[in-house]
């Protein structure tokens, strides 16, 4: 027969492990969300860039043999640059606003006019450009997460 001590001990025991296994689950949790690429930047990036930039990156997208310019390839961007994500160039470049082309029109459109060109009629434009910025920021993370060497 169980003494009072016995239970006790085997419910604290029980309780050791429960909260053991809840920190192992939290922990795995967390990890892979710091893994996980941000889904609004990767699913943007696959409607608005995969086509001319391509699946991964490499700038080879089905529209890229129809251009002037061969879209960049977005995985080298940081080993261009002395191994440093120019994070804020980058983010001018997709705005594409004050940007001006060296020789003629750029191939790349201008992604700061599209996304703000979506707000419903009579939209708070500051909402507009609020939430331009931030598609245009998450695109920016998203290319920075695919970045090689
Ligand atoms: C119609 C084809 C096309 C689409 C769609 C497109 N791009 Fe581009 N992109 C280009 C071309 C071409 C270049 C090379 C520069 C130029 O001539 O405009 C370029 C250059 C870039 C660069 C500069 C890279 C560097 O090393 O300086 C970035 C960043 C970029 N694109 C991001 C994006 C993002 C993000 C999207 C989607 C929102 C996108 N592009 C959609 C064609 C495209």
């Amino acid at each position: 027969m169980k003494t009072a001590r016995n239970i006790l001990t085997s419910a604290a025991g029980w309780a050791v492990a429960c909260l053991l296994g809840l920190l192992v689950q939290f922990s795995l949790a967390v990890s892979a969300q710091e893994n996980e690429e941000d889904p609004v930047g990767l699913t943007e990036y696959e409607l608005a860039c995969m086509p001319c930039h391509g699946l991964d990156g490499k700038g080879d997208g089905p529209k890229a043999r129809s251009l002037a310019t061969m879209p960049a390839d977005l995985t080298q961007i940081k080993a261009r640059n002395g191994g440093v994500f120019p994070d804020r160039a980058i983010y001018d470049m997709i705005d594409g606003r004050g940007v001006i082309p060296a020789h003629g029109k750029r191939d790349m459109p201008l992604w700061g006019d599209r996304y703000r060109k979506t707000g419903d009629e009579g939209e708070d434009p500051a909402a507009v450009d609020q939430r331009a910025r931030e598609l245009i920021e998450a695109l920016v993370g998203y290319i920075k997460s695919i970045q090689q060497n």
